[in-house]
């Protein structure tokens, strides 16, 4: 099963926090499966503490030639937010056109929803996630004055929006599940931005008339997301309102600990990126205490875009396994074991699982 030679050049950048923690993890359970070869950079806040940058001037060039990114987390408690996203995650989710967010929320068996009755929950949140709210035009007046103004401009592309929203469409086809698009949109209030969206929306779905489709006020979906989980596949919403969205999926789902994620490029030009929904949480760091299971499955994301669906299949049905045991978790599912125990759990369940079939 395990192949001789790597076929995938993979960058990784563990980044800040629980990132330098859970990364290695994800790696050793990757080695399990198959082998891929890894080239280590040291970008992030520590970097920044030594070089006033958060990656190199010519990171991006460097990173182009890879075949796909794993990220830990990034993220500082003495260095502002703006400055970490926007100095590397950002950068590279738009330098590489991934424009679709892809956030899966699963309900595994033996996991406990903080909903009570909330049914199986299945569902793909995908996030606009090169333009929007989140991109960045704008600027102050009067800075730092007591008059300061500061505008804050969201822009929306018909290209931009048709091209996440038929990414949706097709992983609804692809997935044969409940068959069902849900848009995210807000025109009753933002007459602008999401108009376009709606029509672009609307001229997107009536090229799967196979696939139902539902339009929720990002409002009202909020709600739904705790009211009637069980009946989203796939949501499709902005850059701002799939973020917000895609953590309440993600906490629906047991912990955010679980959330795994791809930023693709779909068209395969660029390298994507995978990296858990989490952050560097630096409340916990350096205990040994994280949830390695985001950062693992979304290895195992890495793997299925790679072409290498077996391999993650088999990481997948090992956390599966592991989670319904129930008996290995980390304190976030109301366990007490350590990161580590986690990992050697889920690669123990890949070689009971190899042994079954
Ligand atoms: P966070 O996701 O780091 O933590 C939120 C809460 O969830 C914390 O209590 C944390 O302990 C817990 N948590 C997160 N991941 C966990 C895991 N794998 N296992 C167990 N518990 C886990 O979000 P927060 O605290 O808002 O942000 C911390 C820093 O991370 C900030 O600097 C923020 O900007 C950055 N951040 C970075 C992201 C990224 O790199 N993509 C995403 C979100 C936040
Ligand atoms: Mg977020």
């Amino acid at each position: 099963m395990l192949s001789l030679m790597a076929q995938f050049s993979i960058a990784v950048i563990a980044g800040d926090g629980v990132g330098g923690e859970v990364v290695p993890e994800a790696i050793r359970v990757l080695d399990r499966v198959t082998k891929l070869d890894y080239t280590y950079f040291d970008w992030g806040s520590e970097y920044f503490l030594h070089h006033r940058r958060m990656m190199p001037a010519d990171a991006l060039d460097t990173l182009r030639k890879f075949d796909a990114i794993l990220l830990g987390a990034i993220g500082h408690p003495d260095i502002p937010d703006h400055i970490t996203l926007n100095g590397l995650l950002l950068p590279i989710r738009r330098a590489f056109d991934q424009y679709a967010n892809v956030r899966p929320a699963f309900l595994y068996p033996g996991v406990a929803s903080p909903l009570a009755n909330a049914g199986p929950i299945d569902m793909i949140v995908v996030r606009e996630n090169t333009e929007g709210e989140y991109a960045q035009v704008g600027g102050f007046l009067y800075q730092h004055q007591p008059e300061e103004v500061a505008i804050q401009t969201a822009v929306f592309t018909r290209r931009g929006v048709e091209r996440v929203v038929r990414h949706a469409f097709e992983l609804a086809v692809r997935r044969n599940k409940k068959r069902k698009v849900t848009s995210i949109t807000k025109s009753n209030a933002q007459g602008f931005g999401m108009v376009l969206w709606d029509r672009a929306f609307a001229k997107v779905a009536a090229e799967f008339p196979e696939i139902d489709t539902e339009s929720l006020l990002v409002d009202a979906a909020a709600m739904n997301f705790v009211r009637r989980p069980a009946s989203f596949d796939v949501v499709v919403g902005s850059n701002l309102f799939g973020d917000i969205l895609s953590d309440l999926s993600a906490v629906i789902t047991g912990s955010i600990g679980l959330a795994a994620s791809a930023n693709l490029d779909p068209t395969r030009k660029n390298p994507s990126m995978f990296e858990p929904v989490h952050g560097s949480a630096p409340d916990i760091a350096g205990r040994g205490v994280v949830n390695p299971l985001a950062m693992i499955l979304s290895g195992s994301m890495m793997l299925d875009h790679l072409g290498l669906a077996e391999a993650a299949k088999s990481i997948e049905r090992a956390v599966a396994t592991l989670l319904a045991d129930g008996k290995i978790r980390t304190p976030d599912l109301g366990g007490i074991s350590s990161t580590r125990e986690v990992t050697d759990a889920v690669i123990a369940a890949i070689n009971g699982n190899a042994h079954v079939h």
